[in-house]
């Protein structure tokens, strides 16, 4: 069966200060990690061994997954020193297992997408089309920040053009891309590559198979504040969501999709709305709390006002308008 690969060592810095002390896959969405939910799309896809990418901050993941047995996955953790770049993330992850004549394909996960398309559909169109490399394509509204990628009419990739002024088409890398192990092979060890950049230019122009599977799904990078709130508040849906063990105070009303981890206290008589608040987070009584990322273990005395804000156990800072 295919190998999972996380792509997780970016280091999400349009998402600072959330993530100063955690890698932007980890930070908690509607009481779970990007990570977490993927390993859990991943799963259901039939995918049961996993290659963690990592690099900024790396030592936050195997506590929380270990070797994977608490999922029934098998986890498996490669460490860049110095990032590699997406493509040489790739080149060294699949270097833990015995790739280079391997049948089984590779399925790759940028580490920062909610996505609910079908990953079982896309390998069946990956082998229906005896392709190398199949890409999930997603349309969106404005391509720019995103890669674009023109396909013709039997979905074959013509061209792929990261993040462009003036984009050619809607359809767009969703970030989740299959490879046969002679994909990986052609990727040099032990140099910063971009996926985006050099790899799928070259596969194209050398005249490779490469797909683009085309599945209109939820879909969300969680890249900045503001989408890191809106995927939370999209999983919660109307009201809040509240995890295993955390207690909420008379009097205390939660709103705007808000979500609070497991054994955390609200005081009695809070506001909170459209917040993520981790796990062992202590609020107290009277407190008003909105568009705020409250990290785990934090505490916040009574009557205070917490607008727009990140708060950890150690710091206090604004979260800019993104
Ligand atoms: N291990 C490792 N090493 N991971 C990395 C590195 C690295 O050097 N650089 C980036 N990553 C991981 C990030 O953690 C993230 O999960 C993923 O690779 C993509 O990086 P982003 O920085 O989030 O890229 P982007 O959002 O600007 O663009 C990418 O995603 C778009 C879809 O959201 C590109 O793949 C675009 O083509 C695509 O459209
Ligand atoms: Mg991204």
């Amino acid at each position: 069966m295919a190998i999972g690969i996380l792509l997780v060592g970016g280091m999400g810095t349009r998402l600072k200060p959330l993530t100063n002390q955690t890698p932007k896959p980890m930070l908690p969405v509607a009481g779970m990690p990007v990570t977490e939910r993927q390993l859990l799309a991943a799963k259901k896809a039939g995918i049961n061994t996993v290659i963690l990418a990592t690099s900024y901050l790396s030592e936050v993941f195997t506590p929380y997954f270990g070797d994977g047995s608490k999922w029934g996955m098998k986890l498996l953790y490669a460490v860049e020193e110095q990032p590699l770049g997406t493509g040489g993330a790739i080149r060294n992850a699949a270097a833990l297992v015995d790739f280079a004549d391997s049948a089984e394909e590779f399925v790759i996960l940028n580490g920062d997408i909610l996505s609910g398309h079908n990953i079982s559909a896309q390998l069946d169109f990956h082998r229906r089309n005896q392709a190398d490399a199949t890409l999930h394509l997603i349309e969106v509204a404005d391509a720019r920040a995103f890669g674009c990628v023109p396909t013709d009419s039997n979905g074959r990739v013509l061209d792929f053009l990261e993040k462009m002024e003036r984009p050619v088409t809607n359809a767009i890398n969703a970030g989740c891309y299959i490879f046969n192990s002679s994909v990986i092979s052609q990727i040099p060890e032990n140099t910063v590559v971009s996926i985006e950049r050099e790899t799928f230019p070259q596969l194209v122009k050398s005249g490779r198979s490469v797909f683009g599977y085309s599945e209109q799904s939820y879909w969300l990078d969680i890249g900045t504040p503001f989408a890191l709130f809106q995927g939370s508040r999209d999983i919660v849906g109307e009201g809040f969501l509240v995890g295993q063990g955390s207690q909420i105070g008379e009097g205390s009303v939660i709103t705007g999709g808000t979500s609070i981890g497991q054994s955390s206290t609200i005081g009695a008589n809070c506001r909170i709305t459209n917040s993520i608040i981790g796990d062992g987070v202590q609020i107290g009584n009277s407190c008003t709390i909105s568009d705020s990322f409250i990290h785990h273990h934090s505490q916040i005395a009574d009557n205070s006002k917490t607008l727009g804000k990140y708060i950890s156990p150690t710091e206090n800072l604004p979260i800019s308008a993104q």
